[in-house]
């Protein structure tokens, strides 16, 4: 565990509770524990009763089939299809022109889209990629900014049976080119670029270098968002494809797929432990019934009048299950939006009076969409902590009703602050635990009834199980910490890892036989209340995004002057955790500050930005014990300035000395 003892101390210390606010419980969709016992008593039938919400073409005979455990499969022989759920069934209720996304561009251009305009659109690009050679069974890569064109896309694949895999905006060319082939894709859907703080994000080119080494993709899909206000991006004859020139002219019909419950919906890649990145496999019925159920009951959706905005990168799972498919399943309003929330105001770019960088464009769009529901990452709520409490005041914030967490552990401070500053002491917080391979929100409050504590999540949703367990996989008991385990399969769970049956196993099943091993360390409170504790392997959470030690270590070798690399996280009062990294140079290097800013840059090049070390320490050694295994645990502390304890195994220990006066350095 990466976390500072004495902020844990503090966590388990907290002593404030929130009951369910009476003006929301009054009207919240639920309002007291009998979801819970009824899911108790009859799990599998709880889950059945959460399918029938959706449309099905052909009914399912068995709700779980586990008997080839750990592959699940749930609904089995149901026949359905995610884009009709998401989009047909409501146009054919009658609430085709409820809009469907108040999308707005950085710059500040907006587009309204309704259910009625979603589906004509993916239609028409599904017919698109149709004539582009793609079909039911096959894979599409979408490396896309946030903007419409996004969402529709995946729509699209899911209409014809295509399963998508989203390579979040912020990667380089050579993970893409990993997840390209790893999936074998045959299209990627793209575009120019998108606006990002102000300034055009290039794509293009990015996707370009990848395409170089991706043999199984025959065409590009390419939106024109930039346009002239950046160079003109290239695009190869016979490959690439505009958006514009063969999307518009589409029939607005295509029938959907009848797709069966087992079908894959999409991939999509996260760190583990190893430096190949996983491609996580949901599929149809179970992924799509999780996520509607989890969104309608956790944030309390009326979709007659809220509007709901999930902050979120649709290039993370977050994106995926609470922008894109669980809103719509449940034909909800979404705001989108496109930048980041310190980006120059709508009216900048027309020369508008407030031109500037301001820190408010969140608060803005809140107050002028009215919206009810805002779900954001503890990470930036840090952030709008550290800007002020001046930004939001200056904003009419009183049309939101309750507020979301996810991707880390909330510090209680935060928590308080988000609580009074954004939610003005009115909304309940839902602190949401779940994963990638989760597929949809595993551990929070329900708005309604749940009394809240600061810091910790809650306890399990009805329906699902979780238990937490000591090293040899015995149940600590309340109060106590060890590992967060799951006991019991739930619909959206991850069938698999891509063509990896044995990592799959191995990553999820093998640690604690019968039970899914999460690798987040957690705690019961004397309540039975679970607080989350941060990671216990080798991923690290940099700003609610995953990223392995080995992945990272991996990139720094790849620089021809580094001969061996050890990369901690350490704890950072605003990302949750940072990226420290030890580095020896290969003989005949100098270590100069220029070379070691190359290695840093050379990590955001082959991996992201994202993934840049904090710091970096050239150093001639790194700690490691007498059978040559690095000292990880040393590195932390070194890094987050402890004491060191117990060094005794250590082979050499002058290396710390010399560590420590590079660190200070
Ligand atoms: C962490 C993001 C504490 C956790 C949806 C998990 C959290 C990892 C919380 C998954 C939370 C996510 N409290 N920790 N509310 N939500 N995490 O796959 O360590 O990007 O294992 O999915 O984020 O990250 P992922």
């Amino acid at each position: 565990m990466s976390r500072p003892a004495d902020a844990i101390e503090a966590l388990l210390n907290e002593g404030r509770t929130f009951p369910p606010l009476a003006d929301f419980a009054a009207e919240a969709l639920v309002r007291d524990r009998e979801p819970y016992e009824r899911a108790e008593a009859d799990r599998l039938g709880f889950w059945e009763e959460q399918a029938r919400a959706l449309h099905w073409f052909e009914p399912w005979q068995e709700v779980l089939d586990w008997t080839n455990a750990p592959f699940a499969r749930w609904f089995t022989k149901g026949k359905l299809n995610v884009s009709y759920n998401c989009i047909d069934r409501h146009v054919a209720a009658g609430r085709g022109d409820r809009v469907a996304f108040h999308w707005e561009g950085e710059p500040g251009d907006t587009r309204t889209i309704t259910y009625a305009e979603l589906l004509d659109e993916v239609c028409r690009t599904a017919n698109a990629i149709r004539e582009l050679g793609v079909g039911r069974g096959d894979r599409v890569c979408i490396y896309m900014p946030m903007i419409p064109e996004l969402p529709v896309a995946m729509l699209a694949c899911a209409r014809i049976g295509a399963a998508h895999s989203v390579v979040f905006g912020g990667f380089s060319a050579t993970a893409i080119s990993d997840r390209t082939n790893d999936a074998e894709a045959k299209l990627l859907i793209t575009a120019d670029g998108g606006w990002r703080r102000g300034a055009p994000s290039m794509l293009k080119p990015i996707a370009d270098k990848a395409l170089t080494t991706c043999p199984t993709v025959d065409h590009a899909l390419v939106v024109r968002r930039i346009g002239d206000d950046a160079e003109p991006v290239a695009m190869a004859d016979g490959r690439d494809v505009w958006w514009h020139d063969i999307v518009p002219g589409q029939s607005t019909e295509c029938p959907p797929e009848h797709m069966d419950a087992e079908d894959l919906l999409y991939l999509l890649y996260t760190s583990g432990t190893t430096g190949k990145p996983k491609g996580i496999m949901h599929t149809t019925g179970g992924y799509l019934t999780h996520a509607a159920f989890t969104h309608k009951y956790v944030f309390d959706i009326k979709p007659a009048q809220d509007v709901y905005w999930c902050a979120a990168d649709i290039g993370w799972v977050t994106g995926h299950s609470y922008i894109v498919y669980g809103p719509l399943a449940n034909g909800c309003t979404s705001v989108m939006y496109e930048g980041t929330p310190d980006t120059p105001r709508a009216d900048v770019r027309g020369g508008g009076e407030r031109a500037g960088w301001d820190k408010d464009r969140l608060w803005d769009i809140v107050e002028r969409y009215g919206v009810t529901q805002l779900y954001t990452a503890p990470t930036a709520i840090r952030t709008f902590m550290k800007w002020g409490a001046e930004w939001p005041a200056k904003h009419d914030l009183s049309s939101l009703r309750l507020l979301g967490s996810v991707g880390e552990p909330i510090n209680p401070e935060a928590w308080v602050w988000y609580h009074v500053h954004i939610g003005g002491e009115r909304c309940p917080i839902v602190d949401t635990w779940w994963q990638t391979e989760t597929g949809g929100i595993m551990i929070s409050p329900l708005p309604g009834v749940t009394t809240t504590k600061p810091g910790s999540a809650s306890g399990p949703l009805p329906g699902i199980s979780a238990e937490i367990v000591d090293e040899e996989g015995n149940t600590v008991g309340v109060p106590g910490g060890g590992y967060l385990t799951l006991t019991e399969p739930w619909p959206g769970m991850l069938r698999g890892i891509w063509r990896d049956e044995d990592r799959f196993r191995e990553t999820y099943w093998s640690r604690y036989p019968g039970r899914y091993f999460v690798g987040d360390g957690a705690k019961w409170d004397a309540d039975g209340d679970i607080w989350l504790l941060g990671r216990v392997d080798d991923v690290m959470n940099i700003s609610g995004h995953r990223l392995s030690t080995t992945e990272i270590e991996s990139a720094l070798v790849d620089h021809p002057a580094v001969a061996e690399a050890a990369v901690v996280g350490r704890a950072d009062e605003r990302t949750g955790q940072a990226i420290s990294a030890f580095v020896i140079l290969c003989g005949g290097n100098v270590p100069t500050e220029e070379l070691r800013q190359e290695i840093r840059n050379h990590v955001g090049t082959v991996i992201s930005p994202i993934a840049k070390p904090a710091d970096l320490v050239l150093t001639p050694e790194l700690p490691k014990t007498r059978s040559g295994k690095i000292m990880r645990r040393l590195l932390r502390d070194l890094a987050e300035g402890r004491d060191l304890g117990d060094t005794t195994t250590l082979a050499d220990r002058e290396i710390v000395e010399s560590l420590r006066a590079a660190i200070d350095t």
